[in-house]
């Protein structure tokens, strides 16, 4: 699906004008009780010729009050004739104190849905509407953020419709009153870079199993790293064999759909740059193996790769940038099934670097393809390592949605990583990884074992089994998205029930930081 063109001050004549408007703090006078929701905002200031003309409008507002200027909130006042269009969108922001990037962001994509849902092909926007009320170093931030939601909230999965609901496709949004200065036509098309690649990412983890079962995502991946600076090597279950993962190996064996393990290399910097890692955990599928699940919305496993498509949406953003950094992504692929040849509870499994570990619950599968593909990764001496996964329901019961979960061995890089969550409103929430959660991971017959008896701190006990296999001399930080991968909650650009690519912004934020902050170790 073709993103909308987002052009600045472009000669093609639309119809329609989109207006930002902040929302008018009102004082309620003393005694007169509700006065507040009665009042309409006055007037804003705008930059263009339209000012003249929305004062008419802000006077007519004040008469009705139906539209506020708060957050998402649109309206079209259709036959509206001002600075030469024959139709306004207002669209509102919010109070002027609390105006944010995020509210920025969720701005364009309320604008977004108006446009497709009143089938406006095209519409201008005078940029200045929401760009005056920021000071000028953070225009760039904000206007990026404005893009990124106007493209995002586009997002739609109907590859497997064979009627395809009817749904109109903006095709152009001009933005007025700015000048295409270099900074914020960057920050224009860095919006478009990060949404390519996070709508790939949401449409990976939108396709069922079924079509997206280890070696269709390997094949999904190679297709869209082609004609990138990404080169891309696929494992097949033969070659995961003799490079001896075998808790790779182990969780694939219950299903008829062999395992893959794939690696992503750019190298934007010099060959004795040290690579920074990214790690991905792609379950194609999660029944939970023997350790069977109940049936309950157990159709949402099929995100249980969405930390293997965070990897691949950060390296082709990364690329698509040319970032001056050496990245290498490894996803760990397999599909979790209670098949004949199965692991069972009570077996033990050795990883690639020979640690043995008793399976417990085959369930609490995640953090053993993880294991092979961190020490995996490790072989190439990385600056770092960052993982991704959808690992544990009990970060979903912790913070929802809402935030992803993230512990780590490195006070530094976790520092950065809540830095770039703060830039670029992905909100991350730390949980710790005390040596008292080690304790119930204590096996009488192996090294470790997968999971606990008892289901409490569980996001951080997994997390504990992860740093068994981090060299404690690598900075390494794990990310719990069970919760944020897939939104249970509507947020404007991002539709409840559906993959959200979360993470992508944020690490792609870091990384475009990471040569000026210099190496972690
Ligand atoms: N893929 C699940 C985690 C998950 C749960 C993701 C809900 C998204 C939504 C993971 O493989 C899993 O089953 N974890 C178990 C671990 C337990 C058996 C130790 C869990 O969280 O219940
Ligand atoms: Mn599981
Ligand atoms: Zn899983």
């Amino acid at each position: 699906m073709a993103l909308p063109s987002i052009e600045f001050s472009s000669k093609e004549k639309t119809d329609t004008l989109a207006l930002g408007w902040f929302q008018q703090k009102v004082e309620t006078p003393k005694g007169k009780g509700k006065a507040k929701d009665k009042v309409a905002p006055s007037a804003p200031q705008f930059f263009g010729k339209a000012h003249a003309d929305v004062e008419g409008i802000a006077k007519r507002l004040k008469a009705d009050a139906h539209f506020q200027g708060k957050p998402r909130e649109v309206v079209l006042l259709r036959y509206y004739p001002a600075a030469g269009f024959s139709h306004v969108v207002l669209f509102g922001l919010g109070l002027a104190e609390k105006w944010s990037s995020e509210l920025a962001r969720q701005a364009g994509a309320a604008l977004y849905l108006l446009q497709r849902q009143e089938r406006l092909a095209k519409i201008s926007c005078d940029a200045q509407s929401f760009l005056a009320k920021c000071d000028k170093a953070q225009a760039p931030r904000f206007l990026q953020a404005f893009c990124e939601g106007y493209l995002l909230a586009g997002y739609e999965y109907a590859d497997l419709r064979t009627q395809r609901p009817e749904s109109f496709q903006p095709t152009l949004l001009n933005l007025l009153n700015v000048d295409k200065s270099t900074e914020l036509s960057a920050a224009a098309g860095k919006a478009r870079v990060l949404v390519e690649a996070i709508n790939f990412s949401r449409s990976l983890g939108d396709r069922p199993g079924n079509y997206a079962t280890p070696a269709l995502i390997a094949n999904l991946i190679q297709k869209e790293t082609k004609g990138t600076k990404i080169k891309c090597t696929i494992f097949d279950r033969a070659r995961i064999q003799r490079e001896k993962m075998g808790l790779l190996m182990g969780v694939g064996q219950g299903s008829a759909e062999d395992p893959r393990f794939i690696i992503l290399e750019y190298k934007g910097a010099g060959a004795s740059v040290a690579p920074i890692a990214l790690v991905g955990k792609g379950i194609s599928f999660d029944t939970g193996g023997i350790s069977l699940k109940p049936s309950a919305k157990m159709e949402e496993m099929k995100y249980d790769m969405m930390g293997a498509a965070t990897v691949a949406g950060v390296m082709l953003a990364a690329a698509r940038m040319g970032l001056p950094i050496n990245l290498t992504g490894y996803i760990a692929a397999a599909e979790n099934m209670p098949g004949s040849k199965a692991q069972k509870p009570g077996d033990v499994m050795t990883s690639m670097n020979g640690k043995t570990v008793e399976i417990t619950n085959t369930d609490a599968e995640g953090r053993l393809v993880l294991a092979d593909a961190l020490e995996y990764a490790q072989k190439s001496k990385p600056q770092c390592i960052i993982d991704y996964a959808t690992l544990t329901g009990a970060v979903v019961i912790a913070l929802g949605s809402a935030a992803t979960g993230v512990m780590g061995n490195h006070p530094e890089l976790m520092s950065r990583i809540k830095e770039s969550s703060l830039a670029t409103d992905e909100r991350v929430w730390e949980l710790p990884l005390f040596d008292e959660y080690g304790e119930f991971l204590k096996s009488s017959v192996a090294d470790i074992k997968n999971s606990s008896d008892a289901r409490d701190a569980g996001s951080s006990k997994a997390g504990w089994f992860l740093q068994f296999f981090v060299d404690p001399e690598v900075p390494w930080v794990h990310c719990d998205i069970a919760g944020s991968g897939m939104l249970r909650q509507d947020k404007n650009y991002f539709p409840r029930g559906f993959a959200s690519g979360v993470m992508i912004r944020l690490t792609t934020h870091l990384l475009e930081s990471w040569k000026k902050l210099g190496s972690v170790r």
